[in-house]
């Protein structure tokens, strides 16, 4: 089968690092076409510094990275350097990059790239606030139809909230946009906290990076090590969450993940519940589903992968 052409819109952040090293390493698989950064975890301009590190990291230096829109919507923008550190990086000390940002805005690559490929051909992947995707909507209405599919990270239901007691932050810091992505008709893969509280780097999972003996190995598992502060203060629980690398792993091993064809709103009023991600897990309205909300993931079978995957970096 042909690799599945995506675009990945991210914030990165750690685990977005990790999510972009998974899928530049899984050419059989996944086709990236491009990489929008969006303001989130960090300012703009260090996401699209960041997404450059990482592809450099990589060896992946054709793979064009778009810098895109630098708040949210309607909202002041909310970052996360509690958890990722200053530079959304922090962890290993890697170079400046030295590839560009490609010529042009990530919307507008967006929509570009989804007008020049064949309806229902073209993944998008949000690792972030969705103001980028909700933007290229707004701005292209007509592109919504060609999407084949989107898979993000972002919400929680059993989970409830990690930025506020009811949200998760990539739908907290830009609700509005979420809003427009579940109303738009598209089919959309969520992978929740509830399923990336799972995905844990324990000390022998960070062991198995590390003993890869290779400049990713090393720079994944300090960025690891980094991370991982904040969650084991936080939650009391055995490593980092890796969050992101979840919607890469899906793409490339669908089977190691299972959840239900659900509705799901975003809750866009409420500032107590601003950015709830609204599931109707138990199916109790007659809402009709607009999302495959992922409840379990197998964790072993993901960190096998990922493992296998970096080593090929
Ligand atoms: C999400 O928020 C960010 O901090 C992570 O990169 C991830 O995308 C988890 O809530
Ligand atoms: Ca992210």
């Amino acid at each position: 089968m042909a690799p599945r052409k995506i675009i990945i819109d991210t914030d990165p952040g750690q685990d977005d690092a990790v999510a972009i090293l998974l899928a530049l390493a899984s050419p059989e698989e996944i086709d990236v076409l491009g990489i929008t950064a969006v303001a989130g975890n960090v300012p703009l301009e260090l996401t699209a510094k960041n997404a450059r590190i990482v592809c450099e990291l990589a060896g992946h230096t054709h793979v064009p990275v778009y810098a895109g829109c630098d708040r949210p919507l309607n909202r002041p923008l909310v970052t996360a350097e509690h958890v990722h550190g200053k530079t959304g990086l922090d962890g290993p000390v890697l170079p400046d990059p030295e590839m560009p940002l490609a010529d042009g805005h990530a919307v507008d690559f967006i929509i570009d790239t989804l007008r020049a490929h064949e309806p229902g051909t073209v993944t998008l992947c949000p690792l972030g606030p969705l103001t980028n995707i909700a933007s290229a909507f707004q701005k292209a209405p007509d592109i919504v139809d060609r999407v084949q599919e989107i898979v993000l990270m972002g919400g929680a239901y059993f989970e409830v909230g990690n930025i506020t007691p009811a949200a998760e932050f990539n739908i907290y810091v830009d609700p509005v946009a979420a809003d427009i992505v579940f109303k738009s008709g598209i089919h959309v893969v969520v992978i929740p906290l509830d399923v990336t509280h799972d995905a844990l780097v324990t000390k022998h999972r960070n062991d198995a990076f590390r003993a890869l003996d290779s400049k990713v190995g090393h720079a994944v598992a300090e960025m690891t090590d980094f991370f991982e502060r904040f969650d084991i203060e936080k939650y009391g629980s055995e490593g980092a969450p890796l969050h992101d690398p979840c919607v890469t792993a899906y793409l490339i091993r669908p089977e190691l993940f299972s959840g239900r064809h659900i509705n799901v709103q975003i809750e866009t009023q409420s500032e107590l519940t601003m950015g709830m991600t609204v599931a109707d897990w138990w199916r109790v309205t007659d809402h009709p589903p607009n999302a495959m909300f992922i409840g379990e993931i197998d964790a072993d079978g993901f960190f096998a992968l990922l493992t296998e995957r970096l080593a090929r970096l």
